[in-house]
């Protein structure tokens, strides 16, 4: 790996009595699409709660360009951490589980809100603009509202919106979760050409583990807040657990 932007190093995180992640380690080098897959419930959300500082760690350090973003002490006594609004300017945007969208703002307004980081007023036409000719549709329906958008159109959106942001590494969080399969499959594109055109890194969380297994240079199983397994995405597709407990057999 050439250059690392990501490190999560043994990160823990509880809610309440609930220990939701109970050590993990994972790294994203530059240029890479890096996935986490696992059930519904095993953490994925919440590692990237963490990273965004949305969710503190009770343990373990989380680094981005070298920079120590999240750290604890070896007492568990308290933590520091660059704070969540912050991360956008420094290239970490997460596009969220839900993807967060405001119904009641127009496509365009939604957009904008990407980029509430930026002043440069041309800067940010600029990149309107560059995300309208990735996403036609959102040119199309700029001025309405986004509650009318479709689920992928929303998802889009959402992509769109974090693309305003400028990012170099882009977590997602389940941007396939609810499509139909033509669309999905649209979505995971869009990925693969965000990273091989925009040279963008990408932590991709899914449910769906064949599709981004299938787009991902390396990946990391996760089970009830813990790492069972890593290697390369073929490697994964590949092996006899990953197929019996997410691809069906
Ligand atoms: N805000 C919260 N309060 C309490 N428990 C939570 C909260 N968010 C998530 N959990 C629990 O933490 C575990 C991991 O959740 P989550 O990270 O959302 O998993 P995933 O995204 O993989 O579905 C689950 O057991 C979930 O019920
Ligand atoms: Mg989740």
């Amino acid at each position: 790996m050439k250059e690392i932007i990501l490190r999560v190093e043994n990160a823990h995180v509880q809610y309440g009595g609930i220990q939701a992640l109970k050590g993990v380690s994972v790294v994203v080098g530059r240029g890479e699409i890096v996935t986490l897959i696992g059930a519904n419930g095993a953490g994925k959300t919440t590692l990237l709660k963490a990273i965004m500082g949305i969710e503190p760690l009770s343990e373990g350090n989380i680094l981005y360009k070298e920079k120590t973003i999240f750290e604890t002490y070896s007492d568990r006594s308290h933590g520091k951490s660059t704070p969540t609004h912050l991360l956008p300017g420094m290239g970490l945007v997460l596009v969220p589980e839900g993807r967060g969208i405001f119904p009641e703002l127009t496509v365009r307004e939604n957009l904008e809100m990407g980029a509430f980081l930026q002043k440069d007023k041309k800067r940010i036409e600029k990149n309107l603009s560059e995300v309208y000719q990735w996403f036609p549709v959102l040119r199309d329906r700029s001025g309405q509202r986004a509650g009318y958008l479709s689920g992928g159109e929303l998802q889009m959106l959402a992509i769109g919106r974090a693309m305003m942001a400028e990012p170099e590494l882009l977590l997602l969080d389940e941007p396939a979760l609810g499509l139909a399969p033509l669309m999905v499959q649209k979505i995971f594109e869009i990925i693969t050409k965000l990273n091989t055109e925009k040279k963008l890194s990408v932590l991709l969380v899914e449910q769906n583990a064949r599709q981004a297994l299938r787009i991902a240079h390396r990946g990391y199983v996760l089970e009830t807040g813990k790492l069972v397994l890593a290697g390369s995405g073929q490697e994964l597709l590949d092996n006899p657990e990953v197929k019996r407990a997410y691809l069906g057999g």
